[in-house]
């Protein structure tokens, strides 16, 4: 297994112990969620993936989250505060400060600090979003930014953008594609040269301008928990009997995507998303025990989508998250078709008629 990053970062860390003349600060970062188009499913080692996958960052879906640090005079380990939409919440406190703790190994420095964090999200809870991805995206970027703020490190450019791919990545493996805008691509994927396993890399150059502004209309099937973690659901990829045909058929559709990304090949872009959506779907179904993500009204809409794309000839497409709600995907051109189709027929197949309609976006922003 390549381990590039981790041994690069862990020979900086030794310059990265504390002894700067900074004592406290402040940054805030936005970050992005986003939506997997190839699927991430199933880790081998710790927090690698079994196979690429490819996203699409989005533009409102959003963690705002600030960090206060202050050091602390015989502080030996990180120590944390932390507030969730203004409340304390125990298990994101515990998530996070186990996170922190693990991340000491490449971040010295922050044995020495006191942090408090606070974080929002502008889309609510089971609304279909990621939310690890943008909350340890938002993380790990104002991690690199205290970093520079006490040693002078480079603040943006690909070699800051690279290392917060690779912490965010140690949070939640999504995580790691969210730091760049549009398209990004995590996972060592056949024929791509520097793809890796470590972090995401941007897949930006020579998209064709029908993909540019890329529309995602989150329909949401059914509120409420998951009936399974996507943590317990990586797990059971290891002994899947399907594993190493899952392998292959991802590097292919990734290499396929990208080829359609660039050649404006908006019919085949679909054929890819919906066959890895329901790969998804059918892999679970067929894991012990197995499991179904899906509910009626997921296939009713399925049904209705692909109705739709064969009457208008409209290149709208869907995938779906790890449980029941439904992401159209469609050129902005067509937008305004699009939002009618979805209004009249598909929100009677919405929970409480609930839609987020969000879009492609540029990738996260510092603050402060
Ligand atoms: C189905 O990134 O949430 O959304 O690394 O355990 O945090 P952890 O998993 P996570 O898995 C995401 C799974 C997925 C597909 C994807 O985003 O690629």
């Amino acid at each position: 297994m390549n381990n590039t990053l981790d041994k690069k970062y862990l020979g900086e860390a030794a310059k990265l112990s504390g002894i700067s003349g900074i004592r406290s600060g402040h940054v805030t970062w936005e970050c992005p969620s986003n939506i997997a188009l190839i699927k991430y499913w199933g880790k081998k080692g710790f927090q690698k993936p079994l196979n690429p996958s490819l996203s699409l960052t989005l533009h409102g879906a959003i963690t705002r989250l600030s960090v206060d640090f202050k050091r602390l005079e015989g502080n030996r380990e990180v120590t944390l505060d932390y507030l969730f939409e203004n409340m304390p919440n125990h298990s994101f406190h515990d998530r996070f400060l186990k996170y922190l703790q693990l991340v000491s190994r490449y971040l010295p420095f922050l044995n020495t600090l006191h942090l408090s964090i606070q974080s929002h999200n502008t889309f609510p809870h089971s609304s279909g979003v990621a939310s690890s991805a943008s909350a340890f995206g938002a993380l790990a970027l104002s991690l690199c930014s205290i970093e520079q703020i006490c040693f002078d490190t480079p603040d943006t450019g690909t070699e800051f953008l690279r290392k917060a791919s690779f912490l965010s990545r140690l949070g939640s493996g999504s995580a790691s594609r969210s730091v760049y805008g549009g398209y990004s691509l995590w996972g060592k994927a056949e024929e791509i040269p520097l793809s890796s396993d470590e972090a995401a890399i941007p897949i930006n150059s020579e998209i064709a301008d029908v993909f540019r502004n890329y529309c995602d209309s989150i329909l949401i099937i059914q509120t409420g928990k998951k009936e399974i973690s996507s943590t317990t659901g990586h797990a059971l990829m290891k002994d899947h009997p399907f594993a190493s045909a899952r392998i292959i058929q991802a590097n292919r559709n990734c290499v396929d995507l990208i080829r359609s990304l660039r050649e404006g090949d908006s019919m085949r872009f679909v054929e890819i998303i919906e066959n890895e959506a329901l790969t998804l779907q059918a892999l679970m179904l067929s894991s012990l025990p197995g499991y179904f993500l899906f509910h009626a009204n997921t296939l009713e809409v399925i049904k209705k989508v692909r109705e739709f794309r064969r009457e208008t000839e409209i290149g709208i497409g869907f995938t779906l998250d790890a449980g029941a709600n439904v992401h159209l995907l469609y050129p902005s051109g067509v937008a305004n078709e699009v939002r009618e189709f979805i209004d009249t027929a598909l929100l009677p197949c919405c929970e409480s008629g609930l839609v987020f309609h969000d879009i492609t976006g540029n990738g996260p922003l510092r603050i402060e």
